[in-house]
């Protein structure tokens, strides 16, 4: 079950006035609907109970101001990195990439447990300057080089890449681009050169003006999705834009667009939502239009403050110049918390403690994403040393025995313990001491949550190296493992 965030208990003073409310109001016969006290408070928390996440744009150079930063990590699990990962940014000459500011915003965001949209790997704009003396199969191979390079340095660890951006012209035809021009196949040799890559990343095609479902670009994007399925090009998620703004707004049908292109076996994601003036109705429109649509994964503002915003002239985010919350937000979190668990991207099936445990012998915790070990790095014994991912070894820093009191053990005395339990909290070793932070379910569909915390063993990634966390069960592979 995904868990909703703890609210703290009331005051005192305040649960006796709305005692003496409730019976004022019984006196009056007046309804009074308390407040559900299970609702989560930030947007990522109440997006994740079914399943989902809630997301926004970051810019590096603005990580440094207290209050968009702040904001940015206590409302959003999701992040995409305004420009930072682009083409120009992130290979400004031939062969010279440069990560630097993808990886100040990649690194903010993990080390919070925030997880990572790729954004953007090859589009008519933001591309370097020495493109512009490309054409051809020239430009093709320096695109293809571009997608291997950028994806080497993430690889394993991104939620997704919008791999191609913006290809469509508003009739439905292909946008007339340097890159449309090296062959009506770039599209999808982007998205094989992608899947070989980062096999396993999620791999999106990404556009605005694609929400009405009777619009020609929407019929094009969604006739271009409906082929590569039919051909075994690999594509994985459709990332419509949804900015509401300039003229566009939420059209009636967008549901059908979303559950449209749901139904072609790909995910579908609002990936830079910001609406005019922030009106409430569309927020919540568009925020119960994903709601509504199992395959719609999670929802992306684009920015964090109206300030933040690329149309910051329309006040289109959730939080004013101030950092205030908008009545936007509040439309948007009651929208997400009335949804509560359901139906969700990934409903997780109920988690029962499995019956053959505890087996009280060593055994190996291997992923099911990556296939890789969980693993105490370089055999220390360290107490408060993180535990990562690892090819597995057979060694005994990957040897875990789980004991009748729900401990798994290393090295015999010392324990695996959440530093924590809240989302991202890090998963270490530590000497063992029976509290509840040190014991976990192994649950039977291959999920192990932690008795204290409630959330479940998670890794962000699949690579060597990558560390383990505890976070919200959200019934992805990335949450599983076999003790074997
Ligand atoms: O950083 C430079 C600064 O040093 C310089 O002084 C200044 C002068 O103009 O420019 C700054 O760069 C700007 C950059 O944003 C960072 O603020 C660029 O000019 C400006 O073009 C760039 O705009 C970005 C735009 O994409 C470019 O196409 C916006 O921030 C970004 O929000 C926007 O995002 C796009 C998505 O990637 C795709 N979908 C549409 C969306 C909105 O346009």
């Amino acid at each position: 079950m995904a868990t909703r965030s703890p609210l703290p208990r009331r005051p005192l003073r305040t649960r006796a006035l709305l005692a003496g409310a409730a019976a004022l109001a019984a006196g009056l016969g007046v309804l009074i609907v308390a407040p559900d006290a299970n609702a989560a408070t930030t947007l990522g928390a109440a997006a994740a109970q079914s399943g989902r996440y809630f997301g926004t744009a970051i810019a590096a150079s603005r990580l440094g101001d207290s209050t968009y930063s702040s904001i940015a990590a206590r409302e959003f699990n999701m992040i995409t990195a305004e420009n930072e990962m682009k083409p120009d940014a992130t290979e400004p000459q031939r062969g010279q990439f440069n990560f630097n500011a993808g990886d100040q915003i990649y690194n903010w965001a993990t080390q919070r447990g925030l997880k990572v949209r790729g954004h953007t790997l090859a589009w008519h704009a933001q591309q370097p300057s020495w493109w512009g003396g490309l054409s051809g199969s020239g430009l093709r191979q320096a695109m293809i080089d571009h997608i291997n390079g950028v994806m080497a340095h993430y690889k394993g660890k991104l939620a997704a890449w919008d791999v191609v951006n913006e290809a469509f012209n508003e009739d439905g035809s292909r946008r007339q681009s340097n890159l449309q021009a090296t062959g009506n196949d770039w599209i999808e040799a982007a998205f094989r050169a992608a899947r070989a890559a980062d096999p396993s990343v999620k791999l999106c095609y990404n556009d605005y003006n694609i929400e009405n479902w009777s619009y020609g670009k929407t019929q094009g994007v969604y006739r271009m999705i409906q082929d590569f399925k039919s051909r075994g090009v690999p594509i994985d998620c459709v990332g419509l834009q949804t900015h509401f703004t300039g003229g566009s707004s939420l059209p009636s049908n967008f549901q059908t667009t979303l559950s449209s292109f749901a139904a072609l076996g790909v995910d579908v994601a609002l990936t830079e939502v910001d609406v005019t003036n922030s009106s409430t109705s569309q927020y919540a429109g568009l925020t119960q239009a994903c709601l509504n649509v199992p395959r719609c994964i999670g929802i992306t503002v684009w920015g964090v403050r109206d300030s933040d915003s690329w149309r910051s002239n329309e006040s289109p985010l959730l939080f004013d110049g101030g950092g205030n919350k908008k009545a936007a937000y509040t439309s948007v979190l009651n929208a997400l918390n009335a949804a509560g668990p359901g139906p969700g991207p990934s409903s997780p099936t109920p988690s029962e403690p499995s019956p053959s445990t505890p087996g009280g012998t060593a055994k190996r915790i291997v992923g099911a994403q990556s296939g890789r070990c969980i693993d105490v790095p370089n055999a220390s014994q360290t107490n408060g040393t993180r535990v990562q991912l690892y090819d597995c070894n057979g060694q005994t820093n990957q040897a875990w025995t789980l004991t009748a009191s729900k401990q798994l053990t290393v090295y015999g005395s010392r324990c695996l313990d959440a530093a924590g339990s809240g989302n991202g909290a890090a998963v270490q070793i530590y000497s063992c001491n029976g509290q509840a932070n040190q014991q976990w379910n192994v649950n039977s569909n291959g999920t192990i949550t932690g008795v204290q915390s409630g959330r479940c063993l998670d890794v962000w990634g699949t690579g060597n190296g990558q560390q383990v966390q505890i976070y919200d069960c959200n019934g992805q592979a990335n949450q599983r493992f076999s003790l074997n």
